[in-house]
């Protein structure tokens, strides 16, 4: 199958982590189009994967959460669509990892009359998104063949603004499960945790990009109630965070945690640093779409504590798999914490159960099998797609 794929940024956060992966099957016959030049460009390189970057022009970059689309904006979408629209007579169809991308994939496929796959990462509601983003989401909808999401979360508020049922596919993020085979040894774990410049003491791991949502702080506040625990947090800001990320720097000097909680960057070497934290913990306060780090973890072998909204609820078995807890809730986060630090024989149990269903779950071969059938169904009816897409 040949495909283009288009995504807006070319950073690594989840999504493109998962585009990834998408590709990798399809990678010989296709390419990806990308609005910035970034990490993932390398990546794609570094998988000889056909690449182009086409720079957006400033005012379509600056479509943000509340702003309205100016006229200006317009003519500049409909120029980058005709772009697209030549590109894509070369593939089967366009496959969309981004909203920009999506907007501009629906213009450019009715240009070319191919159909257009939207991958949907994101809760479409005003947590997340300004009224104008929501109202290019539904004209996305109306004019997307083919929508895969990453969760039911998704699912269910895309169909609650949109009430399209037709064509939505679930589509779990999957993983590659000897990324996370534990080569590790208590000498290697002992030299990481020294580089960290952390010690024996318990450790608690928070994985991912820094942003108000992803309530890092609110991790910070329950570490301050757990004197003789570390914590570790491990990503970036990406899109535009930066205050946020000086504000956790703030937090740790001001609950006096410096000696026991590092913040380390982002880092490429994730399931290493997993293998050196006693716990993993998923903090988001608003719902988290899906969660990559929370099947990380339990791909890891790690006891994961995740917030109960949105992807987590759908991934963990509360107490079975791994333990949920309410979002924003610092003292609620510090008693689940303890209490799978007080019940080691429990925890290990829990977090081999848990990394059983993650493997089963979200493998690989299992999301390769879902996306040939979507796909080759939707090739076998191509005017489907276009001309009558929504429900
Ligand atoms: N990640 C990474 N390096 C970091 C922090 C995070 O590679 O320093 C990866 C992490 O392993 C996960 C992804 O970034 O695969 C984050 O995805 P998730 O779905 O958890 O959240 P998102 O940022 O997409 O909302
Ligand atoms: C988005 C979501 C995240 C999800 C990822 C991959 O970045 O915020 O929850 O895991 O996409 O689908």
């Amino acid at each position: 199958m040949k495909i283009l794929f288009v995504d807006q940024t070319a950073k690594l956060s989840g999504g493109e982590l998962a585009l990834l992966d998408v590709i990798y099957p399809y990678r010989k016959e296709s390419k990806v189009i990308l609005f910035e030049d970034g990490p993932l460009h390398l990546e794609l390189q570094s998988r000889h994967i056909d690449t182009r970057i086409i720079h957006l022009s400033n005012n379509i970059k600056n479509i943000r959460r509340a702003s309205r689309i100016p006229l200006s904006s317009a003519f500049s979408l409909i120029q980058i669509s005709r772009d697209i629209a030549s590109e894509a007579a070369n593939y089967d169809f366009i496959f969309a990892n981004s909203q920009k991308a999506a907007l501009v994939s629906v213009l450019a496929g009715k240009l070319a009359r191919k159909p257009v796959f939207w991958y949907l990462h994101d809760i479409l509601t005003l947590e997340h998104f300004g009224k104008t983003q929501l109202m290019a989401a539904k004209y996305i909808t109306r004019h997307s063949s083919q929508i895969l999401v990453n969760s039911e979360a998704t699912k269910k508020a895309l169909q609650k603004l949109t009430s399209r049922t037709k064509n939505v596919h679930l589509v779990y993020n999957a993983f590659c499960k000897k990324h996370y085979t534990d080569h590790s040894t208590t000498d290697s774990r002992q030299a990481l945790r020294k580089h960290l410049g952390l010690d024996s003491r318990p450790l608690i791991g928070v994985f991912g990009r820094l942003a108000p949502w992803k309530g890092q702080d609110v991790f910070l506040k329950a570490l301050s109630l757990m004197p003789d625990v570390q914590g570790v947090i491990v990503g970036s800001s990406m899109f535009g965070e930066e205050t946020y990320a000086q504000r956790l720097e703030g937090d740790i000097q001001q609950l006096g945690l410096q000696d026991r909680v590092k913040m380390i960057g982002f880092r490429k070497d994730i399931p290493e640093l997993m293998q050196v934290c006693d716990i993993i913990a998923h903090t988001s306060v608003a719902p988290e779409p899906f969660g990559r780090v929370i099947v990380e973890g339990m791909l890891a072998g790690k006891p994961v504590v995740a917030t109960a909204t949105g992807g987590p609820d759908e991934i963990i078995e509360n107490g079975v798999t791994g333990m949920l807890c309410p979002p924003g809730d610092p003292h609620a986060l510090h008693s689940t914490l303890s209490a799978i630090l007080n019940a080691p024989d429990q925890s290990s149990l829990m977090a081999r159960r848990g990394q059983e269903i993650a493997l089963e779950r979200f493998s690989l071969d299992g999301m390769y099998k879902k996306l040939d059938e979507i796909m080759s169904v939707s090739l076998l009816s191509p005017t489907q797609g276009f001309l009558r897409a929504s429900a």
